[in-house]
């Protein structure tokens, strides 16, 4: 077995630090094209700006060894998915550290045996103009999966973020034919290469209404969703379809909605398959008590479930960096996510909203928050990592 530690890392983690000062120079042959109709590609990547420093800015991560092997993926049970995101877009403008940086695409590759698109398969990147597509960022990430033995997690189709301003322009009939397009082109260009697609996000909002921002919903009606997952089925009838969304780890207005509305989908005929708990966890809130008791409704459903997006921010000082207590708290409640979804036997897996604190969207939309990754602003593992690898060493119950 490779003995992959602390020490041998940091070499690679030099090249790190080099590629985000010369983002041009140390990303020309890997980065895919940038989009066509997008704002110009920044030449940096500048994430979490409101937290201070570059990514060595003297503050390094633990000095405490912490081995990465056995690795995440090695110690899974069988088919348990281990999963993270191909990081980029969001801060970082059109720029996929995942592509160019050798210690991020290390740990992605040795490390997690399913990658979801952080950006890659949104309308902005995939659909940036009405007779326009452009693959080029999928392509990048499902070929990089498919060379690391790694499942796919398509996100997402139907949903009111990261959509371009065209779509808001069309008439309801063209708004109706425009999704109906995109998910069918979209789906059946990977068919039997993405196994499970987030087919609607965020459809109800925390008062659990429907989410009047989402153009469709809110032009054709609810009915919409039920298509989406009909379009997308035709044009893959093997990928698992998902509908996925936040706030759904607690008992509240928006879980109370989907506890009737998931029932009335299922019984419509819909070819729905799963539900994602993103699993965007904060101190302030702690761990969300209710997510056992709401992943056996949905299993009591007759669906799968998994946790597609899981991070725990905490609050972080100018350097990024939370403080040792937060980070031991931060590594129990890992560990309990992975442990709750590995307890019901129809939670088929845990995908991280990224891995490396630096590049995660948390600081971006979260300013003064940060540290939700269990690797630090260096890549290096914390705590974190320690326990996630210790929950699935235990495997299922
Ligand atoms: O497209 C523009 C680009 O032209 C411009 O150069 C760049 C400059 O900042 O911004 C680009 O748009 C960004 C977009 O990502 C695509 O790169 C947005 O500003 C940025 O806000 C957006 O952030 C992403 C966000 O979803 C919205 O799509 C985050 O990186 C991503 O982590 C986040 O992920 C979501 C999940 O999809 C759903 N659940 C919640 C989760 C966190 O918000």
């Amino acid at each position: 077995m490779r003995s992959l530690r602390l020490a041998s890392f940091k070499a690679p983690a030099t090249g790190f630090l080099s590629c985000l000062v010369l983002v041009g120079g140390c990303a020309t042959s890997a980065q895919p094209a940038q989009t066509p109709g997008a704002e110009p590609t920044s030449t940096a990547p500048a994430p979490d700006s409101g937290n201070a420093g570059t990514p060595d800015a003297g503050t390094a991560g633990s000095e405490t060894e912490i081995a990465l092997t056995p690795t995440l993926r090695e110690v899974a049970p069988a088919g348990f998915y281990v999963g993270t995101i191909a990081q980029g877009g969001g801060q970082m403008g059109r720029y996929w550290p995942y592509l160019t940086m050798p210690p991020l695409r290390e740990i992605i590759s040795t490390q997690f045996n399913s990658i979801t698109g952080e950006n890659q398969a949104k309308w902005n990147t995939i659909h940036p103009r009405l007779d326009a597509y452009n693959f080029d960022d999928m392509d990048a990430m499902v070929d990089f999966a498919e060379e690391n033995g790694m499942r796919v997690r398509g996100h997402t189709l139907l949903w009111h973020r990261d959509l371009p301003g065209w779509v808001f322009s069309l008439s309801d009939d063209d708004l109706r034919a425009v999704l109906e397009d995109h998910i069918k082109t979209t789906v059946g260009r990977y068919q039997g290469r993405i196994a499970q697609w987030d087919v609607a996000n965020e459809v109800i909002d925390d008062n659990g209404q429907w989410r009047s921002e989402n153009p469709w919903i809110d032009r054709l009606g609810p009915d919409i969703i039920a298509d989406a997952f009909r379009w997308a089925h035709e044009a893959d009838p093997n990928a698992k379809l998902y509908l996925n969304d936040y706030s759904v780890e607690w008992d509240n207005a928006k879980w109370q909605k989907y506890t009737e509305y998931l029932p009335e989908l299922v019984a419509a005929g819909a070819p729905i398959d799963g539900f994602g708990f993103q699993g965007h966890i904060d101190s302030d809130s702690g761990f969300p008590t209710a997510l056992g008791e709401n992943m056996q409704f949905i299993s009591d459903l007759g669906l799968d479930s998994e946790i597609t997006e899981l991070d725990i921010r905490f609050p972080v000082d100018g350097d990024g960096q939370a403080t040792a207590a937060d980070l031991a708290q931060q590594a129990e409640w890992f560990e309990q996510a992975y442990a709750t979804c590995l307890e019901n036997a129809r939670c088929t897996g845990v995908t991280l909203w990224g891995v490396g604190d630096y590049f995660s969207w948390v600081s971006n939309e979260f300013p003064g928050w940060g540290a939700a990754t269990p690797f630090d602003r260096q890549l290096q593992p914390k705590p974190s990592f320690t326990a996630i690898r210790a929950a699935l060493s235990s495997g299922r119950p």
